[in-house]
């Protein structure tokens, strides 16, 4: 099946007791057994539950893998993939991802005895640099958040499997429609479904999808050993929101480059952080690995004044400010004081998160709103 159709027919199907054709929302937490060890596949909902089974499915199968696990959160999601490791063990991350994982990185894992390497991936090749024996895991994020980094999956897979690494990616700016990371060789694909996935800004959700089967059971083990599951109520909101996920994504990557090349010709602005344009450092990289350039957006000012960045916040009116992204409506926010806050500020500034940085979510909105609300922010 083409990504349209599996985003609407993958892992779901009529429901066989009344020909629903929308999956149910199984809100149960047990299954009656007909006498003891006897169930339909379905014994304890921390365990499996119908709705988020067929939302693991469908994800899974959007993303080209076998295996598919849904979680409360991103968070929760990446959680398992670091719980996979022992003590000793290192992992090797981009140093500009999002500032929740680089604090569950540092404040959970660092001590349990996990060591972990923040650098720079534009070039892939420095990440040999920093391998030893003791190296478990290349943690990747691309494009990145919020600088829009491309890290180049291909080269970094090669490096991974030459060294026996695994190898993880957090999907959730490019979304399966934009890039597929296990197509590209990686190991693991991570998602807070939070965004993209579910489109609507209703949910919390994370989710992970591979092909191994020594991580997949790895994954369920710790799943459901941990417990961090979602429930059916938002199992069945991301299953709805993904049905239309190919049709949001063009709108997004259409406003975007809009919204991008407004920006770069403004005379207020200092630099426009976005993948698609042919000056960005690793545009070639992007053109191969994605099948588009998506709807995020960074942009710091002339000047680099934090009030620059503050007034603009204030005066729009129809992006609103606010943490998150990846929802049909658009959404403004300062990586500086909101989403990478949690990152000191001399390793923010190392990955080039400045005081004066914006970042953009760009929704499905009429392209003519967007703009002239940006253009009477900035005046
Ligand atoms: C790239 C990225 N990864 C992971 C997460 C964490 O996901 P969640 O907020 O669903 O826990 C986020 C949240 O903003 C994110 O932007």
């Amino acid at each position: 099946m083409k990504f349209g159709t599996k985003a609407i027919h993958a892992g779901v199907h009529p429901d066989e007791a009344t020909g629903a054709i929308m999956t149910p929302i199984y809100q149960t937490s047990t299954y009656v057994q007909p006498e003891v060890g006897v169930n339909k596949g379905y014994a304890y909902s921390r365990t499996q539950n119908p709705t988020r089974h067929a939302l693991e499915k469908n994800i899974a199968a959007l993303e080209n893998g076998k295996y598919g696990a849904c979680f409360g959160s991103g968070l929760a999601a990446i959680d398992c993939v670091l719980k996979m490791l022992n003590p000793g063990d290192e992992v090797i991350s981009t140093n500009d991802l999002y500032g929740g994982t680089y604090r569950i990185f540092k404040t959970i894992f660092e001590k349990y005895g996990i060591k972990f390497h923040f650098i720079g991936m534009e070039n892939a090749a420095n990440i040999e640099n920093f391998v030893n024996e003791n190296t478990r895991l290349i943690w990747v994020e691309t494009p990145t958040n919020p600088m829009m980094n491309i890290i180049d999956i291909i080269a970094t897979a090669a490096l991974a499997k030459k060294h026996k690494i695994t190898l993880a990616v957090d999907n959730t700016f490019a979304t399966p429609y934009l890039q597929n990371p296990l197509d590209l060789g990686a190991d693991i694909v991570m998602h807070s479904a939070t965004k993209y996935l579910g489109g609507h800004s209703d949910v919390v959700m994370g989710a992970l999808v591979c092909n191994d089967e020594k991580i997949a059971t790895e994954m369920y083990r710790i799943q459901n050993s941990s417990g961090a599951v979602t429930g059916p109520m938002d199992s069945f909101l991301v299953l709805r929101g993904i049905k239309t996920l190919h049709l949001r994504m063009e709108r997004h990557c259409e406003n975007g480059e809009k919204i991008a090349q407004f920006l770069a010709q403004h005379p207020r602005v200092e630099k426009v952080y976005w993948p698609g344009f042919e000056n960005h450092p690793n545009h070639e990289i992007a053109k191969t690995q994605m099948r588009g350039f998506g709807g995020m957006i960074s942009f710091s000012f002339k000047g680099n004044k934090i009030e620059d960045a503050l007034k603009t916040l204030k005066r729009v009116t129809v992006f609103a400010l606010a943490e998150s992204l990846g929802g049909v409506e658009s959404l403004i926010g300062h990586p500086v004081t909101m989403t990478h806050a949690s990152i000191p500020k001399e390793e923010r500034e190392k990955a080039g998160i400045v005081d004066s940085l914006i970042r953009l979510s760009v929704g499905i909105e009429d392209i003519e709103d967007l703009i002239n609300d940006l253009e009477q922010a900035l005046k």
